[in-house]
């Protein structure tokens, strides 16, 4: 096995330091469910387990959204750390690309993983964007941001390039329609699709209670931006 419990464990301590006080929904916890989410995955769609959990520790290590938008600060932290603990250059390979690769870059800008084991931690990461704590994630990371909550004025837009998606500063309910509900069908594996489909339509009830409450139309009408 070319993934040691010891490495296993030392990076566990690592992430946790790297991302200790973080309030913006990318703490330990959510490397936490990454990792037991995409390991559930690997597990039924028969991926390298090992390959699947280093990656999922690691794929927030220097996210581009907290590095001044560099997309190659993840993957190159990523491989420092493997490297320094002398882990098996094709695991390294495998692991950094898929750091490089997990990241949701813009509605119209394509993100499929080459590699089962990427498609497992891409779809771990994705299911916990949506749903309950999905939403618990993206109001907080607002919060950090400074970002309003709502505004009825700003339209959300669908991104062509990773360049329109990273400079934009939308509020809060506009990333579910400029992110969030987008995600249930760039899911990538089996298992994906299906935890997908009920954490989506969770989010879809959310948002009509949402807008009933701020429309003040007492469940009267439906979404009015949707
Ligand atoms: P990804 O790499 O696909 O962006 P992350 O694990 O880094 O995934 O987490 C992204 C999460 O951060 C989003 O699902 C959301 O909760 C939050 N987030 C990112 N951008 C925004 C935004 N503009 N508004 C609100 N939340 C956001
Ligand atoms: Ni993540």
């Amino acid at each position: 096995m070319l993934v040691t419990a010891e490495i296993i464990s030392l990076t566990v301590d690592h992430i946790r330091n790297v991302l200790a006080n973080d309030s913006s929904g990318h703490d330990w916890w959510h490397i936490d469910r990454v990792r037991r989410t995409a390991l559930e995955i690997a597990r039924q769609e028969q991926a390298d387990l090992g390959v699947v959990e280093l990656a999922a520790l690691l794929h927030d290590i220097a996210d581009w959204k907290f590095h001044g938008g560099d997309e190659h600060a993840g993957p190159r932290a990523a491989r420092e750390w493997l490297e320094r603990n002398h882990v098996d250059p094709t695991v390294v390979d495998a692991v950094c690309g898929i750091v490089a690769g997990v990241s949701f870059k813009g509605a119209g800008v394509a993100t499929e993983m080459p590699t089962l084991e990427g498609k497992c931690v891409q779809d771990g990461d994705r299911l916990d964007a949506i749903g309950a704590i999905g939403i618990a994630r993206a109001f907080a990371f607002g919060g950090h941001f400074g970002r309003p909550m709502h505004d009825p004025e700003t339209p959300h837009q669908l991104h062509e390039s990773f360049a329109a998606y990273k400079a934009k500063h939308s509020p809060t309910i506009n990333h579910f329609y400029e992110k969030l509900l987008l995600l249930k069908d760039r899911m990538q594996t089996s298992t994906g699709r299906r935890l997908a489909a009920q954490r989506h339509a969770f989010m879809e009830a959310y948002l009509k209670q949402f807008f009933s409450e701020w429309n003040a139309d007492f469940g009267r009408q439906s979404p009015v931006n949707a």
